[in-house]
C-alpha cells in the first residue's frame, strides 16, 4: 500500500509530545495556517493557534468556561469545586477575584522590590569567580519559592522548610509526571502549615498578604458579606504557591537560553538596563513559560467555516498566539526593541495572571542582576534539560559556564 502525499503530511498536534514540544514552532504555523481550528480525536480536543482567536475567546468567558479545568487530562469533571480561583467562572470568579485583588496590590508588590534584589544577590554572588552554575536549579526555582514564601509570610524560622516542601510540590515522578505520592505530600504539608498559620494571624494579625486574606470580606451570591474561611485562604495561598513558582522559574530558564543565544542583544541589555522590562515581554511572547490554556465549551461555536459543538475541550495555543505573523512582524525573530501592544503570555480577560505585576518584577531584577554580575555565559547545551508537564514548557536545569 502507497502512502499519499497527503499521509506523509499529516497535520498533527500532540500537546503530550515530548519531541515535538522542543521546536513546535513549524507545527504551530502550519496549524494557524492550515488549520486554525484543528480537532485532535486521539485526546479529544479541539485547539485555537492565532493570536486573534486565542484572544477572543479569553474575551468570552461565557462560552469557554474554565471551571470544567484548563489542563486536558484533568477536563471535563467539575474543576470549580476545587474552589481554585483559575477554575471559578463568573458571578464566583468575580466575587473572589475582587477581594484577593485587593490583598493582591499595587503597593505589596511595590514593597517586594528591594526583597527581590537581596534574594537574586544572596543566590548569584557565591558564584561570581566560580567556572559556572546552573542557572534553573541554583537561581531560576528558589528565587519565586523565596518570594512567594517572604509575600505570604512565612517567618525566617520556617522558611527553609516551607521551601523545601515548595520544591517538593514540583517534584516529577519519571513515567508518572506532576500527580505523584512526594508531590502530594508536599501539598498536604504546606496546606496544613498555611490554615496553622492563618489561624495565628487571626490571633495576631501582622503586614502579609496572609492576615489581608483573613481580613478581606467578600459578598456572597445571597449578598451576605462575609470573610474567607481557613479553607478557602489555604486553598488560594496553596494557589499562589503553584501559579508564581514554576513558572517564573521557566521564564527564568528560557531568559539564560535565549539571551545566550543573542549575545549582541544580551550585551546591550546589559549596557542599557532601562531596556530589560521590554526584554521581558518578549521573551514571554517568543517562549511562553505556560504555552496551553484549556476551556470547555458551553455552546456551539462557528468559527473559520467550522463548528465545535457545545460541551468540547478547547485548548488556546498561547504559544503559538505568540509566534502569530498575523498579530507580530517576523514573530520567529527574538527582539528585544520589538515594540508591542499586547501579548496572551499572562492569559487575558477575566483570568488575567494575578501575579503578572510580581513576574514583571522578579524577571526584571532577576536579569538586572545577572547581567551586572555575569555579562556572558555559555550554555552547557549538553547537560541542560528540557521539562514539559502539560502547564508548563521549558528547562529543569540550565547549566552556564560564566
Ligand atoms: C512568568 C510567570 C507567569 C506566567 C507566564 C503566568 C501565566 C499565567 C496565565 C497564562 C494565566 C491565565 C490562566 C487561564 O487563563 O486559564 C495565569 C493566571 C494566574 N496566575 Fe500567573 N503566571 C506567572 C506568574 C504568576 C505569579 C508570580 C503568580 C502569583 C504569585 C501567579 C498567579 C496567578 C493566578 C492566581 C492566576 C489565576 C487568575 C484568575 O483565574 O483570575 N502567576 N497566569
Amino acid at each position: 500500500m502507497s502512502m499519499s502525499a497527503h499521509d506523509v503530511d499529516e497535520l498533527r498536534w500532540d500537546p503530550f509530545d515530548v519531541v515535538m514540544d522542543v521546536a513546535p514552532y513549524d507545527t504551530w504555523r502550519r496549524l494557524r495556517d492550515e488549520a486554525p481550528v484543528y480537532r485532535n480525536e486521539e485526546y479529544d480536543f479541539w485547539a485555537l493557534s492565532r493570536y486573534a482567536d486565542v484572544q477572543a475567546a479569553h474575551l468570552d468567558p461565557r462560552t469557554f468556561i474554565s471551571g470544567r479545568g484548563t489542563v486536558l487530562e484533568l477536563m471535563g469533571g467539575d474543576m470549580a469545586s476545587t474552589r481554585m480561583i483559575i477554575f471559578l467562572d463568573p458571578p464566583d470568579h468575580t466575587r473572589l477575584r475582587g477581594l484577593v485583588s485587593r490583598a493582591f496590590t499595587p503597593r505589596r508588590m511595590a514593597a517586594l522590590e528591594d526583597r527581590v534584589r537581596q534574594v537574586c544577590a544572596s543566590l548569584l554572588d557565591p558564584h561570581v569567580g566560580s567556572p559556572g552554575f546552573d542557572y534553573v536549579q541554583d537561581f531560576g526555582a528558589p528565587l519565586p519559592s523565596t518570594i512567594i514564601s517572604h509575600l505570604l509570610g512565612v517567618s525566617d524560622a520556617d522558611r527553609d522548610e516551607v521551601r523545601h516542601h515548595i520544591d517538593t510540590v514540583f517534584h516529577i515522578e519519571p513515567g508518572v509526571g506532576m500527580i505523584n505520592d512526594v508531590s502530594f505530600g508536599a501539598q498536604l504539608w504546606l496546606r496544613e502549615y498555611l490554615t496553622g498559620q492563618l489561624v495565628e494571624r487571626r490571633r495576631v494579625p501582622r503586614d502579609d498578604l496572609l492576615t489581608d486574606l483573613t481580613q478581606a470580606e467578600l459578598t456572597d451570591a445571597d449578598g451576605v458579606i462575609r470573610r474567607l474561611t481557613d479553607d478557602e485562604s489555604a486553598d488560594f495561598a496553596n494557589l499562589l504557591i503553584s501559579a508564581g513558582t514554576e513558572t517564573v522559574a521557566r521564564l527564568l530558564g528560557w531568559a539564560s537560553v535565549v539571551l545566550a543565544a543573542h549575545p549582541d542583544q544580551r550585551a546591550e541589555l546589559a549596557a542599557t538596563p532601562a531596556l530589560i522590562p521590554n526584554a521581558v515581554e518578549e521573551l514571554l511572547r517568543f517562549e511562553a513559560p505556560s504555552p496551553v490554556q484549556g476551556r470547555w465549551t458551553t455552546q456551539e461555536v462557528q468559527l473559520h467555516g467550522r463548528s465545535i459543538p457545545a460541551e468540547s475541550k478547547v485548548l488556546l495555543l498561547t504559544g503559538s498566539a505568540g509566534r502569530d505573523e498575523r498579530k507580530y512582524e517576523d514573530p520567529d525573530r527574538f527582539d528585544v526593541h520589538r515594540s508591542f501592544d499586547s501579548h496572551v503570555s499572562f492569559g487575558y480577560g477575566i483570568h488575567f495572571c494575578l501575579g503578572a505585576a510580581l513576574a514583571r518584577l522578579e524577571g526584571t531584577v532577576a536579569l538586572e542582576e545577572t547581567l551586572r554580575r555575569f555579562p556572558h555565559w555559555d550554555v552547557d547545551e549538553e547537560g541542560a534539560v528540557r521539562l514539559h508537564t502539560s502547564t508548563v514548557r521549558g528547562y529543569k536545569s540550565v547549566p552556564i559556564l560564566t
